[in-house]
């Protein structure tokens, strides 16, 4: 009997364990900066990038970042945000609804 008590405790434990729950996704600093020039769904005046590959936003920011892709504007916006920002802006906004 001493062993189905275990068993049962054992049991127990494990019903009790919190479920992992995967975090709110909130907007990183700056994302919601993006969305007056690029709106989710073409209203805004320039291409809409919600619901792009992240990697392919990232890439663009780290290309704008360095000077390597002709911008008018977004040189500058992505020098205000350091790599790390630029990820989870980019992932952030990847994961927005598409167009
Ligand atoms: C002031 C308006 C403005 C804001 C704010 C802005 N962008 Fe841009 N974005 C542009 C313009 C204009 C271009 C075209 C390149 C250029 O002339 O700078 C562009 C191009 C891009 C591109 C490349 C699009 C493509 O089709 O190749 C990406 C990616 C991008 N922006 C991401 C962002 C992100 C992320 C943010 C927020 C951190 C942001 N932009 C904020 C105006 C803006």
């Amino acid at each position: 009997m001493k062993g189905l008590g275990a068993l049962l405790l054992g049991g127990a434990a494990l019903a009790v364990l919190p479920a992992a729950r995967a975090a709110p996704l909130r907007a990183p600093p700056g994302a919601s900066s993006c969305s007056g020039c690029h709106a989710a769904h073409g209203e805004g005046a320039f291409g809409p990038i919600a619901g792009r590959p992240a990697a392919e936003i990232e890439e663009a920011l780290a290309a704008y970042r360095a000077g390597a892709r002709p911008a008018s504007v977004m040189t500058r916006i992505a020098k205000g945000f350091t790599p790390e920002e630029s990820r989870a802006i980019a992932v952030y906004l990847s994961q927005q609804g598409a167009p």
